[in-house]
């Protein structure tokens, strides 16, 4: 099964990654979590140049076909394979993060990004996304209270982010049957209770 999670930096992805990870775990599953952009080596190495604040004037397209090659090595060197032998793969963000991101927050267009996206996925659509959402004013208390060195996306705008949180959720209204979008204000307990309930609902877990 290929769950994947999305939402805004900070909006708590990794922390409930990591639950549903050992909640598998403690049930027997065969279980594997990936990030992008990275996962492999070559994706790491593309990830860096990504993050790099150095890279000051990286156009929009230039990221998103950055993104999207690492998307494509990832797919094709771990997350395929380890479908093949019926792990639960849980992936922190995929191509919806480059529909929200660079098609509905930056200047890529939507048809482009579309097409793209299905060639850096080889057609590979999850079976569940858990939309995490929370608002700009959220993300930014969030980040005051970690105080953690930004990276180059994550020192984007406000307005941006804001354009990224719409798109997410008109993304999550296109694709009703995947998408299950999760309340982030609450609690991290919560949210982890939320999103087994809507798993067992697909699959004995
Ligand atoms: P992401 O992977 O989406 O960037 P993280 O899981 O790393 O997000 O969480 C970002 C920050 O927000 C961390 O400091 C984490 O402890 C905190 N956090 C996560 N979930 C919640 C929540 N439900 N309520 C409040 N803070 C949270
Ligand atoms: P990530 O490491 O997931 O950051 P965080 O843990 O803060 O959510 O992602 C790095 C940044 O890359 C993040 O700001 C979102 C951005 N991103 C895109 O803009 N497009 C993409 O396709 C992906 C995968 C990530």
């Amino acid at each position: 099964m290929f769950i994947t999670f999305e939402g805004i930096d900070l909006s708590g992805k990794s922390t409930q990654i990591k639950l549903l990870e050992e909640y598998l775990k403690s049930k027997n599953k065969k279980v594997i979590s990936v990030r992008e952009p990275g996962g492999t080596v070559i994706s790491e190495k593309i990830r860096d140049i990504l993050l790099d604040k150095k890279n000051l004037h990286m156009e929009y397209v230039t990221e998103f076909l950055l993104f999207s090659a690492s998307r494509y090595q990832l797919t094709n060197e771990i997350i395929i394979p380890k479908l093949k032998k019926k792990y639960f793969v849980l992936c922190d963000r995929y191509y919806d993060s480059s529909t929200a991101y660079q098609g509905f927050g930056g200047k890529t267009d939507l048809k482009s990004i579309y097409r793209v996206n299905k060639i850096a996925t080889g057609k590979l659509v999850p079976d569940i996304t858990f939309l995490i959402n929370i608002t700009a004013e959220e993300f930014v208390r969030r980040k005051k209270l970690i105080n953690k060195d930004e990276d180059r996306i994550e020192q984007k705008d406000i307005a941006y982010y804001k354009k990224v949180i719409k798109g997410y959720l008109k993304i999550s209204r296109n694709n009703k049957k995947r998408f299950v979008v999760i309340d982030g204000s609450k609690t991290i307990d919560e949210i982890h209770t939320d999103i087994l309930k809507h798993l067992k609902k697909i699959k004995k877990v």
